[in-house]
């Protein structure tokens, strides 16, 4: 087992879906001790036995969970984390026409609101030691305006808002913040809606693979204390696939 963040506390998002799975595996491999959340408890808890890892259940669209997170944190853990990583999010592929504001508000609840508040309860422990790391993911849709994609692309910019404006005021703290962007990743958020059968979509095999994504956020959370990434952009190289 690696070492390279060994005793380090993880709050990780999303750790059920596809890309949350790879950046656990990840992180446990190098020695991490994780709080792993999710809605899902059944994988949740084999996840999380599976690395030694904590678990919370929980929809980060409700205003209630979201309001009991501190103390859900401060039963796992007498101080910390080190590290929280945002990377729950909810995708929603739809004309602008047909996106109606029950979606939209959702979208911005679990990809924005949630991040925003589960900072704003780890801030004030990193700030008091003067360290820790905020990871929050993002995507291509937070930079670049993709048909379809009125609610997330929204959401995603506004994560990338937010996390640009941490950036900035916390320089000389000591903490760090990234930003991972991938383009299109080969997880189950595809399965709503077949992008091997559509021309508007990258197909499977020309989209990331999740293992690409958590070697990005090891990357930013490996680097010694004085460098900072403070943002990953990553995309698919579909020339270069399997082969
Ligand atoms: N896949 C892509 O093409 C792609 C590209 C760029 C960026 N991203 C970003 O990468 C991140 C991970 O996405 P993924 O591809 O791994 O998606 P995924 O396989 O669908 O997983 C999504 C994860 O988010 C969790 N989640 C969703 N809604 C939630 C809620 N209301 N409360 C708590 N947890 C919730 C899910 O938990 P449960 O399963 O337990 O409900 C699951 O663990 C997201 O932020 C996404 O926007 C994805």
């Amino acid at each position: 087992m690696g070492a390279e963040l060994s005793r380090l506390k993880v709050v990780l998002t999303g750790a059920t879906g596809g890309v949350g799975r790879a950046v656990a595996e990840r992180l446990a491999q190098a020695g991490a001790e994780m709080l792993v959340i999710g809605r899902r408890s059944e994988p949740l808890k084999e996840l999380a036995s599976r690395l030694g890892a904590r678990t919370l259940v929980g929809d980060l669209g409700d205003r209630q969970f979201i309001d009991l997170f501190p103390e859900r944190l401060s039963e796992s853990w007498d101080a910390g984390p080190d590290i929280l990583v945002n990377n729950a999010g909810l995708f929603e592929l739809a004309p602008f026409g047909d996106t109606g504001s029950e979606t939209f508000e959702r979208l911005l609840a679990v990809n924005l609101r949630a991040p925003f508040e589960l900072i704003r309860a780890c801030l004030p422990g990193m700030l008091a030691r003067g360290s820790g790391h905020i990871v929050n993911v993002g995507s291509v849709a937070g930079r670049k305006a993709f048909p379809g994609n009125a609610a997330y692309s929204a959401s995603k910019f506004g994560l990338r808002g937010l996390h640009e404006v941490l950036v900035e005021e916390l320089r000389g703290t000591g903490l760090r913040t990234t930003w991972i962007e991938p383009s299109a990743v080969d997880t189950p958020m595809w399965d709503r809606f077949d992008p091997d059968g559509r021309a508007d979509l990258p197909s499977r095999a020309e989209m990331l693979e999740p293992g690409a994504v958590a070697e990005a956020v090891f990357f930013a959370l490996a680097q010694p204390e004085d460098v900072a990434v403070e943002e990953i952009v990553i995309r698919a190289n579909p020339a270069g696939r399997r082969i």
